[in-house]
């Protein structure tokens, strides 16, 4: 992380290809100026997002407007009091690990939270209060034509987890590191994992639908009363913000409220304020699919091509990209650990993040998590040739080395 930060910040030569940073959209960035400078000129508006306490449960027109956006697009039933604001996506995992796992208050169980499929979300690893509140499963590997690959939720092997102790499942979708995009059919099995068990189905929508819409892939957004859906301002392009939401129903809600009453009365304005004229009238999903979808796939099918010319002669797979801002590389047999290339990447100005830190919870060893790494791909286009160009050079010379 101080890697990427230091390069982030420094203005350095550096080819970041490491940080989920959303890319500056030109387009987007220059909605959201304009749309502040209405804010700044409408004194009702400026006194929302700035001389007011919102309510503990966040601004409240943007989560009305927000729960409209959602009835409409999908037919859901929900109202405000199904919407909490949190700050920033990973502050609302933050709550809701600690809320549905860990010791309960009679102390007869230690609950975890299942993560079917890893590689999962760096972001997860040390959210519990106490230690070990993650398990996860490897996934099934689907090899693909044009060195592509996919992974797949081993559902045998979590049938056969019968230990009584999970306090809810948790999916990203699209999946940061992979670019994975569950399908329906196993987040209709996921669904019914969990309702079995009577637990929450935690589903981490940061990239998904109905924004930013950073989802190549056709799907059905699903939500209902068992079902946890968090979404971020972040990947429109507003991670300075730091607005989360979750969608839940009302007890899960209440609780989300109560916790960011005590942890800092409300949370911030100045997101929900800025975006919510876009939710009310539904130009944040035209945005979602006019924009901002149709520029991070051009960027990750060019990043594919890039990718398949410079790694030429060496042994890849390229995981579907169906979404994200990365690209998943894995290097079948690579002589070194991921780790190494990363330090030997990093030598030569590329920062990419080694693939065995997104495991977290995976009881046993598995070679394959130091046989990967993520691209972020969301960086200027010549930046991203150079650095892939860049792996493509360091990989042939490992493999010369072996
Ligand atoms: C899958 C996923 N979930 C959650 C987050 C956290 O997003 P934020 O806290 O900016 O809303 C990220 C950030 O990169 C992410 O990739």
């Amino acid at each position: 992380m101080d890697d990427l930060g230091a390069a982030l910040s420094g203005g350095s030569a550096v080819k970041m290809l490491g940080g989920g940073n959303p890319a500056h959209i030109p387009e987007v960035q220059a909605l959201f100026r304009e749309r502040m400078l209405q804010v700044m000129n409408d004194e009702p508006l400026f006194k929302r997002m700035l001389a007011n306490y919102p309510a503990p449960a966040g601004e409240e027109y943007f989560r009305i407007a927000l729960a409209g956006l959602l009835n409409r697009e999908y037919g859901w039933d929900l109202s405000e009091k199904n919407i909490a604001l949190t700050a920033g996506s990973q502050s609302s995992f933050f709550l809701l690990f600690n809320l549905f796992a860990g010791p309960m208050p009679d102390n007869t169980v230690d609950r975890k939270i299942l993560l079917p499929l890893t590689p999962e979300y760096i972001g997860y690893a040390d959210l519990g209060v106490e230690k070990g509140m993650l398990r996860s499963y490897q996934p099934e590997i689907e090899l693909l034509d044009d060195h592509l690959f996919k992974y797949r939720v081993d559902f045998d092997a979590l049938a056969e987890d019968n230990s009584g102790d999970l306090g809810a499942v948790c999916v990203s979708r699209p999946t940061n590191p992979t670019g994975n995009v569950l399908t329906d059919n196993e987040m209709d099995h996921l669904a019914r994992f969990a309702r079995a068990r009577d637990i929450p189905l935690i589903v981490d929508n940061a990239y998904g639908a109905p924004f930013p819409g950073i989802i190549f892939s056709d799907i059905t957004p699903v939500w209902d009363s068992e079902t946890v859906l968090c979404l971020s301002l972040s990947k429109i392009g507003l991670p300075g913000v730091r607005t989360g939401i979750v969608v839940a129903n009302e007890d899960v809600i209440d609780a989300l409220t109560s916790m960011n009453a005590v942890l800092s009365l409300a949370v911030g304005s100045v997101g929900p304020v800025l975006a919510q004229s876009l939710v009310e009238t539904g130009a944040i999903m035209q945005l979602s699919r006019e924009v901002i979808r149709p520029y991070y796939e051009t960027k990750a099918m060019q990043a594919v091509d890039w990718c398949r010319e410079a790694l030429e002669g060496v042994d890849f797979h390229i995981h579907k990209p169906e979404g994200a801002l990365f690209l998943w590389l894995w290097f079948p047999g690579l002589p070194v650990s991921s780790e190494e290339l990363y330090q030997r990447l990093k030598q030569r100005g590329v920062l990419v993040i080694a693939g065995q830190h997104f495991f977290p919870g995976l009881q046993q060893d598995w070679a394959h998590s130091r046989e990967c790494i993520r691209v972020a791909y969301s960086q200027d286009d010549q930046v991203v040739r150079e650095g892939i160009e860049i792996i493509g050079d360091e990989l042939r010379r490992i493999w010369a080395e072996a």
